[in-house]
């Protein structure tokens, strides 16, 4: 039947792991290296404003906890290397803030910030800022 082999063809991508839809061959012969930003989703066009949100939001929500001038107790044991003002820090962090977030600090949550979980909207404009303008 010819329908078992579109779906053959439809579900082999899925075998060598590039998650792709039925017809999504792009041919992509590259070296198979990371994916940057994969995680990060997509960084939506016009959303500058959004970005900038993001970025505030990371530098209000965070403290102290996270940032370099920050040492010592004041950190509550926050790695030493995770600082949402060091722009290195973020690009380097930034699938792992994601996750952070997503997951948050509320009710005993083992994600970020400690203790609450930030909104929808904020989760996804610090995503928006991560996507665009942090993973490089
Ligand atoms: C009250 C202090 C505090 C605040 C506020 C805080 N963190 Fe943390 N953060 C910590 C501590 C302590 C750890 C290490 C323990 C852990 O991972 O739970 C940590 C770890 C992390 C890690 C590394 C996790 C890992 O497993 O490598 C990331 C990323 C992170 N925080 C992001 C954030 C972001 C983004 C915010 C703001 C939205 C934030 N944190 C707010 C204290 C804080």
């Amino acid at each position: 039947m010819p329908v078992r082999t579109i779906l053959l063809l439809c579900f082999a991508p899925f075998a060598i792991g590039a998650l792709q839809g039925c017809g999504g061959d792009d041919g992509d012969s590259s070296s198979g290296g990371e994916t940057s930003g994969g995680s990060l989703g997509e960084c939506p066009p016009d959303s500058d404003a959004q970005a900038q949100a993001g970025y505030q939001a990371l530098q209000d929500q965070c403290v102290p906890c996270h940032l370099m001038d920050t040492k010592g107790p004041s950190r509550i044991g926050a790695p030493e290397d995770v600082n949402v003002d060091d722009p290195a820090s973020v690009t380097r962090e930034a699938e792992e803030i994601l996750a952070e977030i997503k997951i948050g600090g509320a009710n005993g949550a083992d994600g970020m910030p400690i203790g609450s979980k930030l909104s929808d909207d904020t989760v996804e404009s610090i995503r928006v800022f991560l996507a665009c303008d942090a993973a490089k």
